[in-house]
């Protein structure tokens, strides 16, 4: 068997750090060797420094336990013993730009869940399914910044996994205007009920930059690449409410849809099932065999029930029927923490590898 990659874990501490390190107990071709978070907790073994905040249900795996947590800052220092590093902090935006265009110039793969960069023109934000050829503009960011190893690659926002593999699937009949509506996890905002009470029993009808986010960031996904950029679509037309819902994991999006050609039922229900992409060409380890999964039932999917289908990393939809005022209307849901971050950030990981992205350095 070939040696496994070293993966280092920025953020390792937080909540989608945890994910990461989770995910990637076992995994066939990563290995984590690199933990690395705030000064804070720089100096003391993982497992001392998230003592008391470990977030998730599994226990936490006994082989990171021992890995000494380092100073994020010390780039050279964390670059060193690393092959690739998963990013995911909190921290200001002009912040984490520097300290991720920092890792790439020290010649490390940046796969990243932050927003940061979102929308630098030469970084590919990827979901692997739908826009893997948005990795090329990985060769004109390189010569930005003057690496021949290093690179930024990001994950969209989490919400617009719920709508957005449905709509692309549909993209031969054009969609002209969309309406969603997504219900999100407090675990999106790297909550649970324990740190986070008030959402018992309560709904919160704002999240702060997520309407914007939700609306444009499927714009770029469906963009094109010229002359080493990407350039966003300019159709269809999004309008979005993203609303908090008392939900541990799992965001449910309610979609309008209308179509410059309007399809059938059955064509739509057909163009879901049999939609792929690389990561099920290429039998990526994390891949779902299915991308797409439609419920018949009237009360599916459910956050509680679904979320979890193909390990989190397959999209559930259900209701789809004719409307009023739009050609058609449906019911969507992903895994945010899964799919919408880490998982689909080691997804990407998976894709790069595999197209040569990242090697052994
Ligand atoms: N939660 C989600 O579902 C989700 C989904 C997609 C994207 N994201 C994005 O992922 C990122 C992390 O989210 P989260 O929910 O995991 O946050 P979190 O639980 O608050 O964790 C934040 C992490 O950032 C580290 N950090 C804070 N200040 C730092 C500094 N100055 N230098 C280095 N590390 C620092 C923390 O280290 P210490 O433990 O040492 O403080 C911790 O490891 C955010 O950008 C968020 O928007 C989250």
């Amino acid at each position: 068997m070939t040696e496994k990659l070293r993966a280092g874990i920025v953020g390792g501490t937080g909540m989608v750090g945890q994910r990461f390190i989770a995910l990637l107990e076992n995994h066939p071709w990563f290995q984590v060797t690199a933990i690395a978070a705030s000064a804070n907790s720089a100096g003391k073994t993982y497992e001392e420094s998230v003592k008391g905040r470990w977030k998730l249900s599994t226990p936490m795996p006994e082989s990171v336990k021992h890995i000494p947590v380092q100073d994020a800052s010390r780039v050279e220092e964390v670059a060193s013993g690393v092959d690739l590093i998963f990013c995911a902090v909190d921290m200001k935006k002009n912040e984490i730009q520097a300290l991720e265009e920092a890792y790439a110039k020290a010649g490390v793969p940046v796969i990243s869940n932050n927003s940061a960069h979102r929308w630098t023109p030469d970084v590919p934000m990827v979901v692997p399914e739908i826009n893997p050829e948005h990795l090329e503009v990985i060769a004109s960011q390189r010569k930005r910044l003057g690496t021949e190893t290093g690179f930024i690659a990001v994950k969209p926002n989490c919400s617009i996994q719920s709508y957005v593999p449905m709509l692309t699937a549909l993209g031969g009949f054009k969609p002209t205007q969309v309406v969603a509506s997504t219900y999100q996890a407090i675990s999106g905002a790297g909550k649970t009920f324990t740190d986070w009470p008030e959402m018992l029993d309560n709904v919160i009808p704002y999240i702060g930059g997520e309407e914007e986010k939700s609306e444009q960031e499927p714009l770029r996904i469906w963009g094109t690449v010229e002359d080493g950029k990407i350039v966003k679509a300019s159709a269809p037309h999004i309008t979005t409410q993203c609303i908090r819902v008392p939900v541990t994991d799992g965001h449910l999006a309610t979609v309008f849809v209308s179509f410059e050609n309007k399809p059938s039922k059955e064509e739509i229900l057909e163009s879901w099932k049999n939609y792929k992409g690389r990561p099920q060409e290429l039998e990526l380890p994390s891949a779902p065999k299915q991308f797409i999964t439609y419920f018949e039932e009237d009360n599916r999917p459910q956050t509680n029930l679904d979320r979890d289908i193909e390990n989190g990393m397959g999209i559930s939809a259900g209701r789809l029927r004719e409307d009023s005022l739009y050609d058609f209307k449906f019911v969507g849901l992903s895994h945010n923490t899964l799919r919408g971050a880490a998982g689909g950030a080691v997804l990407i990981a998976e894709l790069l590898k595999a197209e040569g992205y990242i090697t052994k350095r």
